[in-house]
């Protein structure tokens, strides 16, 4: 059998692998990958041994920080993130779940004081399994991570 990749295999990067479908997009955003010029092929309901259907993000030429890592967790728990050298897998980043996480997010309460004032969003972050919840620091409202908007 002949054996193709959805997504061209990359020379040098990071390769954001088993991204559960629909998160691909925010990731992107949360990556501000579109403001960094960078070179990005993705790919959205891709067939997956392990899950339903994944994303993949492959970003030519940027190693991501372990900060940016352990952000993509917040939308991909399972997503496995992969470095690129020379064409090789040279390292798996191991990520953790970051506990807070400031200025990225949008609160989605209405009337709160970062809605109105110019305040930076913080969040604090907690993972039960697959279940991720927001709590905003100002207005101590709780959201699912589906529910909070990346600021673009
Ligand atoms: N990859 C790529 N370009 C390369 C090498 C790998 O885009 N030059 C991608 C692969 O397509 C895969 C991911 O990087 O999506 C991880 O590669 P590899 O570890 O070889 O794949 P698996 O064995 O499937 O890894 P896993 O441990 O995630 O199952
Ligand atoms: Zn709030």
């Amino acid at each position: 059998m002949i054996k193709t990749l959805s997504v061209s295999a990359i020379q040098n990067g990071t390769v954001i692998d088993h991204i559960a479908s629909r998160q691909a997009l925010r990731i992107i955003s949360l990556l501000r990958l579109l403001d960094k010029k960078l070179k990005v092929t993705v790919g959205l309901n891709l067939p997956s041994k392990r899950m339903q259907l994944k994303d993949i993000i492959k970003i030519e030429n940027h190693i991501l920080t372990n900060e940016e890592a352990n952000e993509v967790t917040i939308f991909a728990p399972e997503a496995t993130i992969n470095i690129i050298q020379n064409f090789e897998v040279t390292n798996k980043i191991t990520t953790t779940t970051p506990s807070t996480i400031a200025s990225v997010f949008i609160c989605p309460n209405t009337v709160c004081i970062t809605r109105i004032e110019p305040v930076d969003s913080f969040f604090m972050i907690e993972e039960q399994g697959q279940k991720v919840t927001l709590t905003c620091k100002y207005c101590e409202k709780s959201f699912d991570r589906n529910k909070v908007k990346v600021r673009i």
